[in-house]
């Protein structure tokens, strides 16, 4: 399953590569041997190298010590993030900054980059305090940056008594694991001694996450401020976390302009590629897969022949993409602003290990383009602070009681900022009298998150060649405005002409666990409606080549779903081929061909003997891929009820038998919301 990795906001990445170091190694070695040399031939003039500073080995023992960093600044509070895509990392800067306001100064911390051993020094520094804003990914999993972590207070046995702590957990209830790795924290703190302050918190990104956490948070700091001792709360005082700095001498080519981490990463290209140094890959196919409906769905072709990066049919490529142009000019006029500036946001707590929001130097309408979600829906804590732009009261007003945790303001934000789908640029459209600064409206802003297709090809047939199947994302706001989706638009726009010039996409490749069982003769039962579809169009190129070869395939059954058969009737010839030729069993259930709607499940309910004779009998795998707030719990549900009537089990025991399944990897999901 999936779990996407943050793109740390840095213009510090290391800039040197492994073999950079190896060279850099060996002229500095020769460096040193020549100057021994020479000392003792006095007679030669002694020659003088620049080396390059380098970034390449960054954290040492004293930067990774959290404690020290507390100490030194006079600071009781951290906040560690376990992020993703970048949300608890926001959570976490967001309660970190506001510990002031309580006497608790507080910091943020990537556990990745700490020994997360010195918790049990914490409890050395008055009033201390560790929160943590944790997601939960896949089957339950935490986050790349706080596995480590995870891994840790699970195995050790350590003795945390003495430590304060809280937990806030950020998950989506459509997933069947909901905010496990919060739960689990929150409980496994206690058991290891440690001092709940205040109760968990667990957000929900399928309702409304911004909401869950402000209104925990609201809670939280009065419980903070009794456990100790604390009379109240100061003035709310809005602290701006980079300085401007704007460079307009900076040399044409010590200018971002749109890498991820290394400068000149574009133009200069060198393995190994991943989220931090994406491949740029030629467009070599991109051809509209819907016949009518008035939706769009591409498949698209995507060349990494050079890049050294391999794929396995399941995986998941991602791609970076930019924001529409019209857009960011958009912005850049309403915030009155030169968008060809260079600058740089420099942050002003200096402890930190993040000196940027994103690479800098760089202009406006770079960081605009390439490095800000400029059409995510904002949060309160942006609304809060877009309040001190406005120069006409009432809007002012707005703005604020939009951030507040009153029930009227947060109905506001839900209809006015969230049913509306209004981004900054609406915002700003609609209010107009707020007119905040460009460079604030950058430090405001998320970070551009890359986004994640499934392969839907497979390796064995196109080692060369990542295909993706995906639906456009565009839809009409309450406001009459048209959204669209950043990813899917810009790959639209993106059409190779024959003899044109290459058309290339910043991708990188992502590892999964969903995978065709080892055993070809494994039988398997796919469900993927709609786009769904993807990674089982690169499992069964995968088996139709492995029967090619001579080998005996199991049996690959299909439930695939889609609206009309002459409209959105994805790869409908490639599927029919594979059907023809034995490969495939191919279930189809189209929902809105006839009167009353039918889904993959009602497919699935009527064939429950051949499921039970798949995966009961004959120990086969089951997989689900796509739509992961009503498909998947729905297909999961019949599969209990499936598993319970021909395996005569309870729904306990069935409910049992599938998380066993689950554990052997005979039931895997690829889903998303
Ligand atoms: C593991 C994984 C695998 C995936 N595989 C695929 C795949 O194979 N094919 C595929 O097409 N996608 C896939 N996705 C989804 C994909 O990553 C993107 O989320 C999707 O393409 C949209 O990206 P975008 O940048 O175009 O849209 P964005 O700019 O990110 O906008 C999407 C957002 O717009 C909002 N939105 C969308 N529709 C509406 C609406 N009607 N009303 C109101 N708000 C709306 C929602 O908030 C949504 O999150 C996958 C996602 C994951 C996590
Ligand atoms: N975050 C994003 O921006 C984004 C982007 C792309 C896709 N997605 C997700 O991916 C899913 C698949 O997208 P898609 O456009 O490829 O599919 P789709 O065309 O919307 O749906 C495919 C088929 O699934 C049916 N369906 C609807 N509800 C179902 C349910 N509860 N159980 C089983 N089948 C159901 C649809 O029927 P009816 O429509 O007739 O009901 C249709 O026949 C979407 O539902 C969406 O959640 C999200
Ligand atoms: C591919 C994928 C898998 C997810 N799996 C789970 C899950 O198993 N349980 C859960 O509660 N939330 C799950 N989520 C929801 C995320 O935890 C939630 O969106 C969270 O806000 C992400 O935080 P981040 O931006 O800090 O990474 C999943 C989200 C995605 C995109």
């Amino acid at each position: 399953m999936a779990s996407e990795k943050p793109i740390e906001a840095t213009g510090d990445e290391p800039f040197l590569g492994l073999l950079d170091v190896a060279l850099l190694a060996v002229l500095i070695a020769g460096a040193a041997w020549y100057f021994l040399r020479s000392r003792k031939k006095e007679e030669e003039p002694i020659r003088s190298y620049s080396i390059q500073p380098t970034t390449v080995s960054t954290s040492s023992a004293v930067e990774n010590s959290f404690i020290k960093k507390l100490k030194t600044s006079g600071r009781s509070l951290v906040v560690f993030y376990g992020s993703q895509t970048g949300t608890g990392e926001e959570f976490a800067g967001r309660l970190a900054k506001e510990g002031i306001r309580y006497r608790l100064k507080g910091m943020v911390a990537d556990p990745e980059e700490c020994d997360m051993e010195e918790l049990l020094q914490l409890k050395d520094i008055s009033n201390s305090l560790a929160v943590f804003c944790l997601a939960t990914y896949g089957e339950g999993d935490p986050t790349d940056n706080a596995m480590e972590f995870y891994e840790w207070i699970n195995n050790g046995d350590v003795d945390l008594t003495g430590l304060n702590y809280a937990v806030f957990g950020l998950g989506n209830k459509t997933y069947e694991h909901y905010n496990k790795v919060a739960i689990h924290v929150d409980k496994r703190l206690e058991e290891l001694g440690a001092t709940r302050v205040f109760e968990l918190g667990l957000g929900d990104d399928d309702a409304n996450i911004e909401d869950d956490f402000i209104t925990w948070k609201d809670r939280f700091w009065p419980a903070v401020c009794d456990f100790f001792g604390i009379e109240g709360g100061g003035e709310e005082v809005l602290i701006r976390q980079y300085r401007l700095l704007e460079q307009p001498d900076v040399l044409p080519d010590r200018i971002y302009t749109g890498e991820i981490a290394r400068l000149h990463s574009m133009q200069n290209q060198r393995p190994p590629f991943d989220a931090k140094n994406p491949f740029l890959a030629p467009i070599r196919v991109n051809r509209e897969l819907h016949k009518g409906g008035g939706r769009s769905c591409m498949h698209i072709e995507l060349n990494i022949d050079g890049s050294k990066m391999r794929y396995d049919a399941g995986d998941h490529v991602a791609m970076y993409p930019i924001n529409d142009k019209s857009l960011v000019e958009k912005l850049g006029q309403l915030c009155n602003a030169d968008l060809d500036t260079v600058f740089s946001l420099i942050n002003t707590d200096t402890d930190s290990s993040k000196k940027h929001p994103f690479p800098c130097p760089t202009t406006y309408r770079t960081a605009l383009t390439h490095y800000l979600e400029i059409t995510a829906i904002p949060r309160t804590h942006i609304l809060k602070e877009l309040a001190e732009y406005c120069s006409d009261e009432a809007d002012k007003q707005l703005l604020r009681s939009m951030a507040s945790i009153t029930p009227e303001g947060k109905e506001k934000y839900q209809s006015w900022i969230q049913d509306a789908c209004r981004n900054i640029v609406h915002i700003l459209e609609d209010i107009k009298t707020c007119r905040p600064p460009i460079d604030h409206v950058c430090e405001l802003l998320p970070r551009l998150q890359p986004r994640y297709y499934s392969i839907s090809s497979s390796a064995k047939l196109h080692p060369t060649d990542v295909h993706v199947t995906a639906v456009l994302v565009e839809y009409k706001t309450p406001t009459g405005r048209v959204n669209k989706g950043v990813a899917t638009t810009y790959l639209k726009n993106k059409q190779p002409q024959d003899g044109g010039e290459e058309v290339k996409v910043p991708v990188f490749i992502r590892k999964s666990q969903f995978r065709l069982p080892t055993k070809p003769e494994t039988p398997i039962i796919m469900v993927g409606p709609g786009t769904g579809l993807a990674p089982f169009r690169g499992f069964l190129q995968e088996r139709q080549f492995l029967r090619d070869e001579g080998k005996t395939v199991g049996e690959s059954v299909l439930y695939f779903g889609c609206r009309k058969r002459s409209e959105d009737y994805i790869y409908e010839a490639e599927l029919e081929e594979w059907e023809k030729k034995g490969t495939l069993t191919l279930k189809t259930a189209f929902s809105r061909d006839q009167e009353k709607k039918v889904y993959v499940q009602h497919l699935l309910e009527q064939d429950a003997d051949l499921i039970w004779n798949v995966i009961g009998e004959n120990k086969g795998h089951f997989y689900i891929c796509g739509d992961a707030k009503n498909m998947a719990v729905d297909v999961r549900n019949i599969l209990v009820k499936i598993l319970s009537s021909k395996g005569n089990m309870s729904e306990a025991d069935a409910v049992q038998y599938l998380k066993r399944m689950e554990a052997q990897k005979r039931y895997s999901a690829d889903v998303w919301s």
